[in-house]
């Protein structure tokens, strides 16, 4: 009789990791993810309260600071690693979205049916670009693509030295797949991905990694805001016939912060039920 062949992934029992945006959704699941095997976790949040109830589920600790702050991010980071002796993973999965328009919804809806009845003529102008204020730009760039760049650099100063240590950027699939009206989302998402890949490079024969992953569209607080239309729009696109669910997400992350991925590096992966 054959026996079943059982491989579970390895424990993390006495690493710490840090996951940023952990108060809420895909951060959230990646902190219980990392916990679940073992490691210590140290949430981070802009919203104390939201990452205090992840860390108190999980048996982490708190490290509330807006990412997109360089010193509060090196002082959090040095911290723990002088706390606990090490830092093992690095999450930069902080993120927000452009902010819903209901007026452009309206008029994206009305394009895509005059669109399916060849009604050309008559779109309605969208301005998404035009109008995009410089505020408006700079936030999206400074939370997704400054805060991943503080949040690798500051791990990278223990990691590196230590020889040891696996950080994962959170992209999009809009980075490899945008979509109008999000440029600036798209533009940070796709810049996270450029930095991963040359550092991976550069630490690669020095005992680090650094990968990137690429949700599709994921079922998190983050799509609330979407109006029911765009939602079933947005699932309609999607090969796999529905959204995809934060712990499915967390599968890959926990698999790029452990040792069964040890010749990724600088590698970029996406789940995406079929979009990209
Ligand atoms: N949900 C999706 O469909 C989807 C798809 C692709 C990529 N992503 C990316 O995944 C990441 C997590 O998104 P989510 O869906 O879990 O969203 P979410 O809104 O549920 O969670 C994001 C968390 O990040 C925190 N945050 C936002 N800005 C911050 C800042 N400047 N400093 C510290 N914390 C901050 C928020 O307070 C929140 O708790 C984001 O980077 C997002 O762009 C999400």
């Amino acid at each position: 009789m054959h026996q079943a062949i059982v491989r579970t992934m390895s424990s993390l029992d006495g690493q710490v990791a840090f996951v940023t945006g952990a108060g809420s959704g895909l951060g959230a699941s990646f902190a219980r993810r990392l916990a679940a095997d073992g490691a210590h976790v140290v949430v981070n949040d802009r919203d104390e309260a939201a990452a205090g109830k992840t860390a108190t589920a999980i048996g982490g600790e708190v490290a509330a600071f807006d990412v997109t702050d360089s010193v509060a991010m090196d002082a959090a980071v040095d911290r723990v690693a002088m706390h606990h002796g090490r830092l093992d993973i690095m999450i930069n999965n902080a993120g927000i979205a452009p902010p819903h328009n209901e007026a452009r919804t309206a008029i994206n809806i009305d394009n895509q049916m005059k669109r399916m009845v060849g009604d050309i003529d008559n779109l309605t102008v969208t301005n998404d670009t035009v109008e995009l204020s410089d505020d408006e730009f700079d936030r999206m760039i400074k939370v997704h693509l400054y805060g991943t760049f503080y949040g690798t650099r500051a791990a990278l100063r223990h990691m590196t030295p230590a020889r040891r240590g696996t950080v994962v950027n959170v992209s999009s699939v809009l980075a490899v797949r945008p979509m109008p009206g999000a440029l600036h989302y798209a533009a940070a998402k796709a810049g996270i991905i450029a930095l991963t890949k040359s550092v991976g490079q550069e630490v690669a024969a020095f005992g680090v990694r650094v990968n990137v992953v690429c949700p599709g569209w994921i079922d998190t607080p983050l799509l609330a805001p979407l109006a029911p239309e765009i939602r079933a729009g947005i699932v309609m696109q999607v090969p796999a016939g529905r959204l995809g669910r934060p712990e499915e997400l967390a599968e890959l992350v926990r698999f790029l912060a452990g040792p069964e991925s040890s010749y990724c590096n600088g590698d970029v992966f996406t789940a995406s039920g079929g979009f990209v």
